[in-house]
């Protein structure tokens, strides 16, 4: 069964509190919470105080995407607030190792995000250090965009690589999810989807949780 991650940035920020107690009572198993700064990527959401908040509304796992520059200043605050798995861009990071090492350190699971144009090749070096990759499936910055069909192929390179290496590390898609692709990409070898639109944009969110969820290999 796929791991389903709903994306708190197609959520409503005035009554939070509901969406959260949607995901809560939802067969979703992850809460995705995307941190950008306006550098890394062309938009800025929040930071470790509302990831603090939104802990404190939820037992699921905390799931949190930093599309930010230098992250390792603020690995340890979004600890502090959190965080069960913290994700780093491979473009953001000139000393990725050293970053996935101090996410780990701090007791955390650590992921690694490639932008659509970095080859899932280069993370050989890491690939058995870490707990997750995130495969972006649209540019990074915004919900709502179009899947990125070349990702399929992605995936399937990336399982390969793994399951040769026999390693248990997740694959996570992230962008343009739908219930209509949301197969092929379960198929392609993905083990995780994430979904902001396609969740909180629905006329019953709940329910279109449990048709993600639903999908299998
Ligand atoms: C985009 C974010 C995604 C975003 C996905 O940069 O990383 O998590 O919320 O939104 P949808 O599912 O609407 O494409
Ligand atoms: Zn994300």
């Amino acid at each position: 069964m796929a791991i389903v991650a709903p994306s708190f940035l197609s959520a409503n920020f005035l009554t939070l509190e509901a969406d959260c107690k949607m995901v809560n009572e939802s067969e979703a198993d992850w809460f995705h919470l995307d941190v950008m700064d306006g550098r890394f990527v062309p938009n800025i959401t929040f930071g470790p105080m509302i990831i603090d908040f939104i802990r404190k509304a939820t037992t699921k796992v905390c799931d949190v995407h930093l599309m930010i520059v230098e992250p390792e200043k603020y690995v340890e605050d979004f600890k502090k607030a959190g965080a069960d798995i913290l994700t780093v861009h491979l473009e953001a990071c000139t000393h990725l190792h050293r970053n996935i090492e101090q996410i780990k350190s701090l007791g955390m699971q650590a992921g690694v995000a490639l932008n659509p144009h970095t080859p899932v090749e280069a993370l050989k070096e890491v690939l058995h250090d870490i707990d997750l990759v995130l495969i972006m499936s649209v540019n990074p910055g915004f919900g709502g965009q179009k899947f990125i069909q070349q990702t399929l192929q992605k995936i399937t390179n990336l399982r390969r690589m793994i399951d040769e290496k026999g390693l248990a590390t997740k694959i996570e898609i992230d962008g343009g999810v739908t219930l209509q692709n949301a197969p092929d990409i379960i198929k392609a070898g993905a083990h995780v989807l994430v979904a902001g639109n396609t969740v909180f944009k629905s006329k019953d969110p709940k329910d279109t949780i449990a048709q993600l969820k639903k999908i299998t290999r």
